[in-house]
């Protein structure tokens, strides 16, 4: 997914979660864990939400991935080291669900990858829409 420049004022921003500049998240070493604490607004509710992404690079282009496993919603999290020498860099206990460094599921019952939030560039930090992941195709 390729980075989308905006202004502060051509984008909704009620559900946006500031990652950072874009300088430190393009920072290995990769996959990283980030943190986000985000103020979501949903018409007159209000609450702050937080949460973290996976992030991690592929030809040159961020790829920031939700932790929610793709078969039924746990939190996949990262791989012991025994199981990150077979590639496996995720890990959801739920049922075993296995994905790769680029959240690709490679083992266990997740029919597809990781959700993937598109990066938005607001001056200099790149924002996440946190209620609006995007699905990959199955492997
Ligand atoms: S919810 Fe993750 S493997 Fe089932």
């Amino acid at each position: 997914m390729g980075l989308v420049a905006c202004s502060d004022d051509s984008i909704d921003t009620s559900s946006m979660a500031n990652l950072g500049p874009l300088d430190e998240l393009k920072k290995g070493p990769f996959p990283k864990k980030v943190n986000y604490k985000v103020q979501v607004k949903d018409a007159w509710v209000e609450q702050e939400l937080e949460g973290f992404v996976y992030v991690n690079v592929e030809n040159r282009d961020l790829l920031i991935m939700s932790p929610i496993c793709t078969h039924l919603g746990c939190t996949a999290s990262n791989a012991e080291e025994a199981k990150q020498k077979d590639g496996v860099a995720f890990y959801c206990p739920c049922h075993g669900g296995e994905y790769d460094q680029y959240g690709v599921n490679i083992g266990g019952p997740p029919p597809r990858p990781l959700d993937l939030f598109e990066p938005y560039l607001i001056d200099g930090n790149v924002h996440i829409s946190i209620l609006s992941p995007q699905e990959r195709k199955k492997t």
